[in-house]
């Protein structure tokens, strides 16, 4: 392996103009390549327009856009673009009550999403003599095997200690002398905590020196104070699995914006309500489009993620565009311990159950174990007097609802009449007062 600041040094500092370039030529490949779905066929015919109408970067705009919805109502293959014997691996979203999201790749998506990570480790120091540690969930989390194939492209020696068993964790990083960690800004927080009561200083007795933070929003206050509290260099990672999963952007050593990869997607703000476009410098929802994917490209992807792109030139040498830290969702995603999850989820499981009333609420908080959920939800037969039939009724929503949002919440059944019930509030369900410290 030679060592050089760059990964991938031609990728990563050609110039505004080459990049452009290859973007067009990657673009109109993509939308030649996306008429082998019959999902992006149809949506040709109904614009009335042709692969040959791509002719300039600007064209993007003709493409129609592609949401979560489109990839739930194709499920699970409608928007292969290759024949499934071709396709080595698929991540999906979690949920049964309506259909998940699936994402295919091919063995060359997988090797380009191996590249795009690593990129982004390396871009933030890490190096083959480093240890890295993920404690991002395994299996259909794209976190998990997405950062585990990049730190191995990097030739780090790699321990999926994987999401949880927090006093193992801190083992791990003890013993084999982690240097580089992922985790979600909160968790990064509790593994602080847990080695303070262990009577651990992660300043003197560990080798930690950068952690890799995604998921969760959070302040440029919150990174210092975890940079301060672990005694690392924190840089901030994003990432979607329609896209792939961790890789799409990612801060430099400049920490100053995420550097979006973009000879592997091309990048629009637009207004989520008109669906204009928003120029550099402003707020808008960020729209995606694929053009380095084999196996299910994406042509405009609306990420519903808001943030904005940051004008002028990174000093890294890097010129591909930088996103602001993300400012929030322009939908009613609740992000929680890492996990994505719709309201409608928990509502559709609630309503399965006939001994509960339509009125619900969420809470989300910070308590000492970390960030927990509480579902109040009304009953709607009056047996509150049967405690333990109570019990065994929350017990049983409980576990339905670990089942579909992957998280165990906190389900609290209340008598009738106790939650707000006006329409006003009813629209209102979802109460944040979360603190990340
Ligand atoms: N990453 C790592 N560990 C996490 C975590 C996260 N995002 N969120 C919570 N945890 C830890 C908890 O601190 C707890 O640790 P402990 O074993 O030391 O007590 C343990 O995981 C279990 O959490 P708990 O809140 O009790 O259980 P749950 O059933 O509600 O949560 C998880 C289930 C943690 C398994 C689930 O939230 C998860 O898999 N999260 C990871 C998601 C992820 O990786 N997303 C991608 C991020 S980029
Ligand atoms: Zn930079």
């Amino acid at each position: 392996m030679v060592y050089s600041d760059y990964f991938n040094p031609e990728a990563e500092t050609m110039s505004v103009e080459q990049l452009r370039e290859l973007q067009l030529e990657r673009l109109q490949h993509t939308v030649r390549h996306c008429m082998n779905s019959a999902f992006y066929r149809d949506k040709f015919q109904e614009l009335g327009i042709t692969p040959d109408d791509i002719r300039t970067l600007d064209d993007v705009r003709k493409l129609p856009f592609t949401s979560k919805d489109d990839l739930r109502e194709h499920y699970p293959f409608g928007l292969a673009c290759v024949s499934l014997k071709d396709c080595v691996r698929l991540h999906s979203s979690s949920g049964t009550t309506g259909n998940p999201t699936v994402v295919l790749h091919t063995q060359k998506d997988l090797d380009e999403w191996a590249n795009a990570v690593a990129r982004c480790l390396w871009m933030v120091g890490s190096r083959p003599e480093d240890v890295f540690q993920n404690s991002a969930g395994y299996g259909m989390f794209t976190a998990g095997l997405g950062f585990q194939y990049g730190a191995e492209k990097v030739g780090m020696l790699t321990v999926p200690a994987a999401a949880g068993n927090t006093l193992r964790q801190i083992k791990f990083i003890r013993d084999f002398g982690t240097t580089v960690l992922h985790a979600i800004p909160s968790y990064a927080s509790r593994i602080n905590e847990v080695m303070l009561e262990q009577g651990i200083d992660p300043r003197r007795d560990t080798k930690l020196r950068v952690l890799c933070i995604g998921a969760e929003p959070h302040s440029e206050e919150q990174r210092q104070r975890i940079e301060q509290q672990l005694g690392v260099k924190a840089y901030n990672s994003y990432g979607i699995s329609e896209m792939m999963g961790p890789g799409v952007a990612f801060e430099c050593p400049e920490q100053n914006g995420l550097h979006i990869w973009e000879d592997y997607f091309i990048v629009e703000i637009i207004d989520p309500v008109t669906l204009e476009p928003k120029p550099d410098g402003e707020l808008g929802e960020l729209v995606l489009t694929t053009i380095n994917r084999e196996g299910m490209p994406l042509l405009r992807y609306r990420t519903r993620d808001l943030t904005r792109i940051l004008p002028g030139d990174c000093p890294c040498g890097r010129h591909h565009k930088r996103l602001d830290r993300l400012q929030g969702r322009s939908d009613d995603m609740i992000i929680l311990k890492g996990v994505n999850i719709f309201p409608i989820q928990i509502e559709k499981i609630l309503l399965k159950f006939k001994e509960l009333s339509t009125d619900y609420f969420i809470t989300l908080e910070t308590k000492e174990v970390g960030d927990v959920m509480t579902i109040e939800v009304e009953i709607s037969q009056m047996f509150t007097d049967d405690y333990s039939r109570l019990q065994a009724l929350e017990r049983e929503i409980t576990r339905q609802l670990k089942d579909e949002i992957l998280i165990t919440p906190k389900v609290r059944i209340v008598p009738k009449g106790t939650l707000a019930t006006s329409d006003e509030k009813k629209a209102v369900r979802v109460k944040d007062m979360r603190k990340l410290f």
